[in-house]
Protein backbone atom coordinates (compact mmCIF):
# COMPACT_ATOMS: atom_id res chain seq x y z
CA UNK A 1 0.00 0.00 0.00
CA UNK A 2 1.20 3.42 -0.78
CA UNK A 3 2.31 5.99 1.61
CA UNK A 4 -0.49 7.83 0.08
CA UNK A 5 -3.69 5.99 0.81
CA UNK A 6 -1.80 4.94 4.07
CA UNK A 7 -2.94 8.85 5.35
CA UNK A 8 -5.53 8.81 6.82
CA UNK A 9 -5.58 12.35 7.01
CA UNK A 10 -5.22 14.28 3.48
CA UNK A 11 -6.09 17.66 3.13
CA UNK A 12 -8.54 18.90 -0.43
CA UNK A 13 -6.11 18.97 -3.10
CA UNK A 14 -8.26 17.91 -6.26
CA UNK A 15 -8.05 19.67 -9.97
CA UNK A 16 -10.81 18.42 -11.29
CA UNK A 17 -13.82 15.93 -9.97
CA UNK A 18 -11.80 12.86 -11.99
CA UNK A 19 -8.95 13.16 -9.50
CA UNK A 20 -11.56 13.37 -6.55
CA UNK A 21 -13.44 10.47 -7.67
CA UNK A 22 -9.95 7.94 -8.12
CA UNK A 23 -9.02 9.25 -4.87
CA UNK A 24 -12.67 7.99 -3.47
CA UNK A 25 -12.17 4.76 -5.46
CA UNK A 26 -8.40 4.33 -3.61
CA UNK A 27 -9.54 4.67 -0.68
CA UNK A 28 -12.34 1.88 -1.26
CA UNK A 29 -15.50 4.46 -1.15
CA UNK A 30 -17.52 5.16 -3.82
CA UNK A 31 -19.50 8.50 -4.69
CA UNK A 32 -22.10 8.83 -7.51
CA UNK A 33 -21.53 11.74 -10.25
CA UNK A 34 -23.26 13.32 -12.45
CA UNK A 35 -22.34 16.30 -14.72
CA UNK A 36 -25.41 17.17 -15.55
CA UNK A 37 -25.95 19.09 -13.12
CA UNK A 38 -29.48 20.31 -13.93
CA UNK A 39 -31.51 18.50 -11.73
CA UNK A 40 -30.04 20.59 -8.88
CA UNK A 41 -32.46 23.29 -10.17
CA UNK A 42 -35.34 21.90 -10.86
CA UNK A 43 -38.61 22.55 -8.45
CA UNK A 44 -39.80 19.71 -6.32
CA UNK A 45 -43.25 19.46 -4.90
CA UNK A 46 -43.45 19.24 -0.98
CA UNK A 47 -47.56 18.51 -0.11
CA UNK A 48 -48.98 21.86 -0.88
CA UNK A 49 -45.41 22.99 -1.41
CA UNK A 50 -42.85 23.56 -4.13
CA UNK A 51 -39.49 24.60 -3.27
CA UNK A 52 -38.03 26.55 -6.51
CA UNK A 53 -34.98 24.24 -6.91
CA UNK A 54 -33.42 21.18 -4.76
CA UNK A 55 -30.33 23.56 -2.81
CA UNK A 56 -30.78 23.36 0.74
CA UNK A 57 -29.07 25.89 3.33
CA UNK A 58 -28.88 23.63 6.38
CA UNK A 59 -29.29 25.23 9.81
CA UNK A 60 -26.30 26.98 10.81
CA UNK A 61 -26.25 28.65 14.01
CA UNK A 62 -24.75 31.92 14.31
CA UNK A 63 -25.06 32.62 17.59
CA UNK A 64 -25.67 36.63 17.02
CA UNK A 65 -29.07 36.58 18.61
CA UNK A 66 -30.08 39.95 20.99
CA UNK A 67 -30.22 38.85 24.76
CA UNK A 68 -33.70 38.02 24.72
CA UNK A 69 -33.32 35.26 21.69
CA UNK A 70 -34.40 37.82 19.09
CA UNK A 71 -32.60 37.60 15.68
CA UNK A 72 -30.19 40.79 15.69
CA UNK A 73 -28.04 42.82 13.30
CA UNK A 74 -25.61 39.73 11.80
CA UNK A 75 -28.82 37.31 12.08
CA UNK A 76 -30.92 39.99 9.47
CA UNK A 77 -27.46 39.88 7.54
CA UNK A 78 -27.02 36.08 7.23
CA UNK A 79 -30.34 35.56 5.81
CA UNK A 80 -30.45 38.51 3.48
CA UNK A 81 -27.37 36.89 1.95
CA UNK A 82 -28.48 33.46 2.17
CA UNK A 83 -32.08 34.86 0.20
CA UNK A 84 -30.02 37.02 -2.51
CA UNK A 85 -28.15 33.72 -2.95
CA UNK A 86 -30.88 31.79 -4.61
CA UNK A 87 -31.35 28.60 -2.39
CA UNK A 88 -34.56 26.57 -3.19
CA UNK A 89 -35.05 25.78 0.75
CA UNK A 90 -33.67 28.41 3.57
CA UNK A 91 -33.12 26.43 6.97
CA UNK A 92 -33.49 28.38 9.68
CA UNK A 93 -30.78 27.88 12.63
CA UNK A 94 -31.33 26.03 15.55
CA UNK A 95 -33.94 28.23 17.77
CA UNK A 96 -34.62 27.71 21.23
CA UNK A 97 -38.26 26.99 22.42
CA UNK A 98 -37.33 26.96 26.00
CA UNK A 99 -34.92 30.17 27.90
CA UNK A 100 -33.45 27.21 29.76
CA UNK A 101 -32.63 25.09 26.03
CA UNK A 102 -30.36 27.57 24.68
CA UNK A 103 -27.00 26.48 24.10
CA UNK A 104 -25.52 30.24 25.14
CA UNK A 105 -26.23 33.17 25.52
CA UNK A 106 -26.86 34.46 21.82
CA UNK A 107 -29.22 31.59 20.52
CA UNK A 108 -32.06 32.10 18.54
CA UNK A 109 -35.38 31.85 21.20
CA UNK A 110 -38.82 32.32 19.96
CA UNK A 111 -41.40 33.54 22.21
CA UNK A 112 -44.19 35.48 22.65
CA UNK A 113 -41.68 38.60 23.24
CA UNK A 114 -39.66 37.82 20.28
CA UNK A 115 -42.32 36.60 17.50
CA UNK A 116 -42.49 40.07 15.96
CA UNK A 117 -38.78 40.19 15.34
CA UNK A 118 -38.90 36.58 13.75
CA UNK A 119 -41.95 37.79 11.58
CA UNK A 120 -39.82 40.68 10.60
CA UNK A 121 -36.70 38.28 9.53
CA UNK A 122 -39.00 35.80 7.78
CA UNK A 123 -40.54 39.07 5.69
CA UNK A 124 -37.01 40.31 4.50
CA UNK A 125 -36.13 37.07 3.51
CA UNK A 126 -38.60 36.80 1.03
CA UNK A 127 -38.28 40.22 0.45
CA UNK A 128 -34.64 39.55 -0.67
CA UNK A 129 -35.63 36.63 -2.72
CA UNK A 130 -38.64 38.29 -4.71
CA UNK A 131 -35.84 41.35 -5.49
CA UNK A 132 -33.13 38.97 -6.26
CA UNK A 133 -34.94 36.42 -9.25
CA UNK A 134 -38.46 37.87 -9.53
CA UNK A 135 -41.95 36.89 -7.02
CA UNK A 136 -41.96 33.91 -8.80
CA UNK A 137 -39.02 32.48 -6.80
CA UNK A 138 -40.06 31.64 -2.87
CA UNK A 139 -37.80 29.54 -1.27
CA UNK A 140 -39.45 27.31 1.52
CA UNK A 141 -38.25 28.83 4.94
CA UNK A 142 -37.99 26.47 7.78
CA UNK A 143 -37.11 27.45 11.32
CA UNK A 144 -35.24 24.53 13.50
CA UNK A 145 -36.95 24.22 17.24
CA UNK A 146 -34.83 22.78 19.58
CA UNK A 147 -33.78 22.19 23.32
CA UNK A 148 -29.95 22.15 23.77
CA UNK A 149 -30.48 19.50 26.26
CA UNK A 150 -26.69 18.42 27.94
CA UNK A 151 -25.30 21.12 26.05
CA UNK A 152 -27.86 23.65 27.19
CA UNK A 153 -25.71 27.05 28.29
CA UNK A 154 -28.14 29.86 28.41
CA UNK A 155 -25.87 31.94 30.47
CA UNK A 156 -23.17 30.91 28.97
CA UNK A 157 -22.13 28.12 31.84
CA UNK A 158 -23.06 24.54 31.10
CA UNK A 159 -27.18 23.92 32.69
CA UNK A 160 -27.12 20.15 30.96
CA UNK A 161 -30.52 18.57 30.76
CA UNK A 162 -29.70 15.37 30.38
CA UNK A 163 -32.30 12.36 28.95
CA UNK A 164 -29.97 9.48 29.93
CA UNK A 165 -26.37 9.55 31.80
CA UNK A 166 -24.01 8.42 28.61
CA UNK A 167 -20.47 7.47 30.00
CA UNK A 168 -18.52 8.44 26.41
CA UNK A 169 -20.40 12.20 26.89
CA UNK A 170 -20.82 13.22 30.49
CA UNK A 171 -17.42 14.31 31.69
CA UNK A 172 -17.51 16.84 28.51
CA UNK A 173 -20.55 18.58 28.89
CA UNK A 174 -20.04 18.73 32.72
CA UNK A 175 -22.84 16.10 33.76
CA UNK A 176 -22.08 14.99 37.34
CA UNK A 177 -22.56 11.51 38.13
CA UNK A 178 -25.93 11.87 40.58
CA UNK A 179 -27.50 14.42 38.25
CA UNK A 180 -31.25 13.69 37.57
CA UNK A 181 -32.33 12.87 34.37
CA UNK A 182 -35.13 15.24 32.82
CA UNK A 183 -38.33 13.37 34.13
CA UNK A 184 -41.17 12.34 32.06
CA UNK A 185 -43.97 15.05 33.54
CA UNK A 186 -41.05 17.53 32.65
CA UNK A 187 -40.97 16.36 28.66
CA UNK A 188 -44.82 16.11 29.07
CA UNK A 189 -45.02 19.66 29.86
CA UNK A 190 -42.24 20.01 26.82
CA UNK A 191 -44.47 19.15 24.32
CA UNK A 192 -46.29 21.47 24.46
CA UNK A 193 -43.93 24.32 24.51
CA UNK A 194 -42.75 22.76 21.64
CA UNK A 195 -46.35 23.13 20.08
CA UNK A 196 -46.38 26.56 20.93
CA UNK A 197 -43.18 27.38 19.77
CA UNK A 198 -44.67 25.85 16.56
CA UNK A 199 -47.83 28.19 16.64
CA UNK A 200 -45.27 31.14 17.02
CA UNK A 201 -43.45 29.89 13.86
CA UNK A 202 -46.31 29.84 12.06
CA UNK A 203 -47.39 32.84 13.10
CA UNK A 204 -44.37 34.76 11.97
CA UNK A 205 -44.68 33.54 8.48
CA UNK A 206 -42.51 30.25 8.54
CA UNK A 207 -43.67 27.52 5.93
CA UNK A 208 -42.34 25.00 8.46
CA UNK A 209 -41.05 23.30 11.67
CA UNK A 210 -38.28 21.04 12.08
CA UNK A 211 -38.43 19.50 15.66
CA UNK A 212 -34.45 19.02 15.82
CA UNK A 213 -33.62 15.46 16.56
CA UNK A 214 -29.68 15.43 15.66
CA UNK A 215 -26.23 16.10 17.07
CA UNK A 216 -27.19 15.11 20.25
CA UNK A 217 -29.33 17.28 21.77
CA UNK A 218 -31.96 16.70 23.97
CA UNK A 219 -34.93 14.93 21.62
CA UNK A 220 -31.73 13.07 19.50
CA UNK A 221 -30.72 12.16 22.93
CA UNK A 222 -34.38 10.78 23.34
CA UNK A 223 -34.34 8.64 20.55
CA UNK A 224 -30.52 6.84 21.80
CA UNK A 225 -32.07 6.64 25.65
CA UNK A 226 -31.94 3.23 26.50
CA UNK A 227 -31.07 3.23 29.71
CA UNK A 228 -33.80 5.36 30.65
CA UNK A 229 -35.79 2.50 32.31
CA UNK A 230 -39.32 2.72 34.00
CA UNK A 231 -40.23 6.14 31.53
CA UNK A 232 -42.18 6.33 28.68
CA UNK A 233 -39.52 8.08 26.77
CA UNK A 234 -36.74 5.19 26.93
CA UNK A 235 -35.85 1.65 26.65
CA UNK A 236 -37.75 0.11 23.78
CA UNK A 237 -37.69 1.87 20.49
CA UNK A 238 -41.43 2.83 20.85
CA UNK A 239 -40.95 4.36 23.88
CA UNK A 240 -37.70 6.27 22.81
CA UNK A 241 -39.13 7.88 19.32
CA UNK A 242 -42.12 8.85 21.35
CA UNK A 243 -41.13 12.60 22.05
CA UNK A 244 -40.78 13.34 19.11
CA UNK A 245 -43.31 11.46 17.05
CA UNK A 246 -45.71 12.96 19.44
CA UNK A 247 -44.57 16.32 18.64
CA UNK A 248 -44.93 16.09 15.06
CA UNK A 249 -48.45 14.01 15.31
CA UNK A 250 -49.76 17.09 17.74
CA UNK A 251 -48.18 19.81 15.20
CA UNK A 252 -49.63 18.26 12.31
CA UNK A 253 -53.19 17.81 13.76
CA UNK A 254 -53.07 21.69 15.40
CA UNK A 255 -51.21 23.50 12.66
CA UNK A 256 -52.12 21.83 9.36
CA UNK A 257 -51.23 24.85 7.16
CA UNK A 258 -47.62 24.51 8.56
CA UNK A 259 -44.94 21.63 7.00
CA UNK A 260 -43.51 19.41 9.87
CA UNK A 261 -40.33 18.11 9.83
CA UNK A 262 -37.42 16.80 11.15
CA UNK A 263 -33.66 17.00 11.05
CA UNK A 264 -32.43 13.49 12.63
CA UNK A 265 -29.31 11.81 13.51
CA UNK A 266 -29.44 8.34 11.52
CA UNK A 267 -26.53 7.27 13.40
CA UNK A 268 -24.80 8.81 16.84
CA UNK A 269 -21.57 7.03 16.22
CA UNK A 270 -21.89 5.94 19.83
CA UNK A 271 -22.19 1.94 20.91
CA UNK A 272 -25.93 0.99 22.13
CA UNK A 273 -27.31 1.24 24.82
CA UNK A 274 -25.88 5.31 24.36
CA UNK A 275 -26.12 5.87 20.47
CA UNK A 276 -28.93 5.72 17.96
CA UNK A 277 -27.84 2.99 14.82
CA UNK A 278 -25.92 0.51 16.50
CA UNK A 279 -22.30 -0.82 14.70
CA UNK A 280 -22.59 0.73 11.44
CA UNK A 281 -18.73 0.61 11.25
CA UNK A 282 -18.51 -2.74 12.60
CA UNK A 283 -20.66 -4.22 9.89
CA UNK A 284 -24.01 -5.02 11.43
CA UNK A 285 -26.76 -4.57 8.78
CA UNK A 286 -29.06 -3.65 11.02
CA UNK A 287 -26.91 -0.23 12.25
CA UNK A 288 -30.00 1.85 10.33
CA UNK A 289 -32.64 0.03 10.68
CA UNK A 290 -34.40 2.17 13.35
CA UNK A 291 -33.92 5.33 11.32
CA UNK A 292 -35.75 3.28 8.31
CA UNK A 293 -38.59 2.65 10.87
CA UNK A 294 -38.60 6.14 12.29
CA UNK A 295 -38.67 7.68 8.81
CA UNK A 296 -41.46 5.17 8.19
CA UNK A 297 -43.58 6.93 10.81
CA UNK A 298 -42.77 10.25 10.02
CA UNK A 299 -43.63 9.48 6.73
CA UNK A 300 -46.93 8.29 8.28
CA UNK A 301 -47.22 11.06 10.18
CA UNK A 302 -47.66 13.21 7.11
CA UNK A 303 -43.96 14.57 7.25
CA UNK A 304 -42.93 15.72 3.42
CA UNK A 305 -39.09 15.64 3.57
CA UNK A 306 -36.81 14.84 6.16
CA UNK A 307 -33.01 16.28 7.01
CA UNK A 308 -30.84 13.55 7.61
CA UNK A 309 -27.15 13.78 9.91
CA UNK A 310 -24.96 11.70 11.65
CA UNK A 311 -22.66 12.27 15.09
CA UNK A 312 -22.20 14.91 17.51
CA UNK A 313 -20.16 17.95 16.85
CA UNK A 314 -18.96 17.42 20.45
CA UNK A 315 -17.60 14.19 20.64
CA UNK A 316 -16.61 12.77 17.02
CA UNK A 317 -17.07 16.07 14.72
CA UNK A 318 -15.73 14.60 11.94
CA UNK A 319 -18.78 12.23 10.95
CA UNK A 320 -21.00 15.28 10.82
CA UNK A 321 -18.91 17.79 9.22
CA UNK A 322 -15.54 16.10 7.33
CA UNK A 323 -12.71 18.93 7.64
CA UNK A 324 -9.30 19.56 7.03
CA UNK A 325 -8.39 21.09 9.77
CA UNK A 326 -10.16 20.76 13.30
CA UNK A 327 -10.80 23.50 16.00
CA UNK A 328 -8.58 23.67 18.63
CA UNK A 329 -7.41 20.65 20.78
CA UNK A 330 -10.06 18.54 18.60
CA UNK A 331 -6.95 16.43 16.83
CA UNK A 332 -6.83 15.47 13.58
CA UNK A 333 -9.51 13.51 12.12
CA UNK A 334 -9.24 9.52 11.97
CA UNK A 335 -9.91 9.02 8.36
CA UNK A 336 -9.96 10.99 5.09
CA UNK A 337 -12.30 13.44 5.08
CA UNK A 338 -13.45 11.99 1.83
CA UNK A 339 -14.35 8.22 3.19
CA UNK A 340 -17.02 10.47 6.00
CA UNK A 341 -18.01 12.36 2.97
CA UNK A 342 -18.63 9.08 1.35
CA UNK A 343 -20.14 7.60 4.35
CA UNK A 344 -22.87 10.58 4.98
CA UNK A 345 -23.89 10.33 1.13
CA UNK A 346 -23.99 6.50 1.93
CA UNK A 347 -26.36 6.53 4.41
CA UNK A 348 -28.65 9.25 3.37
CA UNK A 349 -28.81 6.84 0.43
CA UNK A 350 -29.40 3.62 2.61
CA UNK A 351 -32.23 5.37 3.96
CA UNK A 352 -33.50 7.29 0.61
CA UNK A 353 -33.70 4.12 -1.09
CA UNK A 354 -35.82 2.07 1.81
CA UNK A 355 -38.16 4.94 2.16
CA UNK A 356 -38.38 6.50 -1.69
CA UNK A 357 -41.53 8.42 -1.61
CA UNK A 358 -39.82 10.86 1.44
CA UNK A 359 -37.42 13.03 0.18
CA UNK A 360 -34.66 13.15 2.08
CA UNK A 361 -31.85 16.72 2.31
CA UNK A 362 -28.28 15.10 2.23
CA UNK A 363 -25.70 16.42 4.14
CA UNK A 364 -22.16 16.23 3.63
CA UNK A 365 -21.27 18.34 0.65
CA UNK A 366 -19.40 21.29 1.85
CA UNK A 367 -15.84 19.81 2.57
CA UNK A 368 -16.25 18.90 -1.68
CA UNK A 369 -16.65 22.73 -2.43
CA UNK A 370 -16.56 23.35 -5.95
CA UNK A 371 -16.89 19.73 -7.11
CA UNK A 372 -19.98 19.25 -4.57
CA UNK A 373 -22.80 19.90 -7.80
CA UNK A 374 -22.03 16.85 -9.84
CA UNK A 375 -21.89 14.47 -6.99
CA UNK A 376 -24.58 16.48 -5.83
CA UNK A 377 -26.24 15.79 -9.11
CA UNK A 378 -25.50 11.92 -8.89
CA UNK A 379 -27.12 11.30 -5.58
CA UNK A 380 -30.10 12.72 -6.64
CA UNK A 381 -30.17 11.13 -10.15
CA UNK A 382 -29.05 7.89 -8.75
CA UNK A 383 -32.11 7.90 -5.98
CA UNK A 384 -30.38 8.41 -3.24
CA UNK A 385 -31.57 11.71 -1.81
CA UNK A 386 -34.45 14.14 -2.65
CA UNK A 387 -32.69 17.34 -2.20
CA UNK A 388 -29.07 18.66 -1.17
CA UNK A 389 -28.16 20.79 2.14
CA UNK A 390 -25.07 22.51 2.57
CA UNK A 391 -23.54 24.71 5.70
CA UNK A 392 -20.56 25.39 5.89
CA UNK A 393 -20.35 26.16 1.95
CA UNK A 394 -23.54 28.57 2.41
CA UNK A 395 -20.92 30.89 5.43
CA UNK A 396 -18.35 30.96 2.90
CA UNK A 397 -20.34 31.13 -0.52
CA UNK A 398 -24.09 32.44 0.14
CA UNK A 399 -24.93 32.92 -3.61
CA UNK A 400 -23.60 29.85 -4.58
CA UNK A 401 -27.08 28.68 -6.17
CA UNK A 402 -27.14 31.70 -8.32
CA UNK A 403 -23.51 31.25 -9.41
CA UNK A 404 -24.74 27.47 -10.46
CA UNK A 405 -27.54 28.75 -12.16
CA UNK A 406 -26.28 31.43 -14.11
CA UNK A 407 -22.44 30.12 -14.83
CA UNK A 408 -23.08 26.05 -14.72
CA UNK A 409 -19.82 26.01 -12.05
CA UNK A 410 -18.83 27.58 -8.89
CA UNK A 411 -16.11 29.52 -8.39
CA UNK A 412 -13.34 27.79 -5.93
CA UNK A 413 -12.45 31.19 -4.79
CA UNK A 414 -15.47 31.50 -2.76
CA UNK A 415 -16.01 28.01 -1.51
CA UNK A 416 -15.54 26.30 1.99
CA UNK A 417 -12.18 25.30 2.98
CA UNK A 418 -13.17 23.16 5.86
CA UNK A 419 -10.63 25.15 7.86
CA UNK A 420 -13.56 24.90 10.96
CA UNK A 421 -12.92 28.73 12.04
CA UNK A 422 -17.20 28.73 12.13
CA UNK A 423 -16.60 26.10 14.25
CA UNK A 424 -13.67 27.85 16.65
CA UNK A 425 -15.84 30.81 16.96
CA UNK A 426 -19.03 29.22 17.98
CA UNK A 427 -17.18 27.14 20.32
CA UNK A 428 -15.22 30.03 21.80
CA UNK A 429 -18.83 32.14 22.48
CA UNK A 430 -18.36 34.10 19.37
CA UNK A 431 -20.82 35.01 16.53
CA UNK A 432 -20.08 32.43 13.83
CA UNK A 433 -19.61 32.52 10.51
CA UNK A 434 -16.40 32.25 7.37
CA UNK A 435 -13.33 33.73 8.44
CA UNK A 436 -11.74 33.24 4.83
CA UNK A 437 -14.56 34.32 2.90
CA UNK A 438 -16.23 37.10 5.01
CA UNK A 439 -13.02 38.15 6.86
CA UNK A 440 -14.27 41.82 7.65
CA UNK A 441 -16.45 40.96 9.75
CA UNK A 442 -15.47 37.06 11.08
CA UNK A 443 -11.71 37.54 11.85
CA UNK A 444 -12.10 39.88 14.52
CA UNK A 445 -14.65 37.30 16.12
CA UNK A 446 -12.26 34.60 15.61
CA UNK A 447 -9.36 36.59 16.99
CA UNK A 448 -11.54 37.95 19.83
CA UNK A 449 -13.06 34.26 20.64
CA UNK A 450 -9.34 32.81 20.69
CA UNK A 451 -8.01 35.61 22.85
CA UNK A 452 -10.88 34.94 25.68
CA UNK A 453 -10.44 30.86 25.42
CA UNK A 454 -6.71 31.69 26.38
CA UNK A 455 -7.39 34.03 29.48
CA UNK A 456 -9.65 31.40 30.65
CA UNK A 457 -7.14 28.81 30.34
CA UNK A 458 -4.70 30.39 32.06
C1 LIG B 1 -21.02 26.93 13.03
C2 LIG B 1 -21.98 25.81 12.84
C3 LIG B 1 -23.29 25.91 13.30
C4 LIG B 1 -24.20 24.86 13.11
N1 LIG B 1 -25.48 25.00 13.55
C5 LIG B 1 -26.39 23.99 13.34
C6 LIG B 1 -27.75 24.15 13.72
O1 LIG B 1 -28.18 25.20 14.21
N2 LIG B 1 -28.56 23.08 13.52
C7 LIG B 1 -28.14 21.92 12.92
O2 LIG B 1 -28.94 21.00 12.76
N3 LIG B 1 -26.87 21.78 12.52
C8 LIG B 1 -25.99 22.79 12.70
N4 LIG B 1 -24.71 22.66 12.23
C9 LIG B 1 -24.35 21.50 11.39
C10 LIG B 1 -24.54 21.85 9.91
O3 LIG B 1 -25.89 22.14 9.63
C11 LIG B 1 -24.08 20.73 8.97
O4 LIG B 1 -24.77 19.54 9.29
C12 LIG B 1 -22.60 20.45 9.04
O5 LIG B 1 -21.85 21.65 9.00
C13 LIG B 1 -22.17 19.54 7.89
O6 LIG B 1 -22.58 20.08 6.66
P1 LIG B 1 -21.53 20.86 5.71
O7 LIG B 1 -20.46 19.87 5.41
O8 LIG B 1 -22.31 21.26 4.52
O9 LIG B 1 -21.02 22.02 6.49
C14 LIG B 1 -23.78 23.69 12.45
C15 LIG B 1 -22.47 23.58 11.99
C16 LIG B 1 -21.58 24.62 12.17
C17 LIG B 1 -20.18 24.47 11.62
Amino acid sequence: MSDRVMSKHERFNFANVGELLDRAGELGVELPCSHDIGVLLEPLRLGRFRVPNRLVIHPMEGCDAEANGAPGDLTFRRYERFARGGAGLIWFEATAVTPDGRSGPRQLHLCDGTVSAFEQLADQVRRAAAEAFGVGHRPLLVLQLTHSGRYARPDGAPRPVIAQHNPFLDDRSSVLPDQPVVTDAELDRLKDVFLKAAGLAAAAGFDGVDVNACHGYLVSELLAAHTRTASAYGGSFENRARFLLDVIRRIKQELPQLLVTTRMNAWDGLSVPYGLGAGLDGGDENGLSEAVALLRELHALGCSMVNVSIGNPYHNPHLGRPHDSPIAGGGLPPEHPLVGVARLLGIAGRLQHAVPTLPIVGTGYSWLRQFFPPIAAGAIRAGSAGLIGVGRLAFAYPDFVKDLAEGGRLNPDKVCIACSGCSQIMRDGGRSGCIVRDRDVYVAEHRAGRRRARQRNR
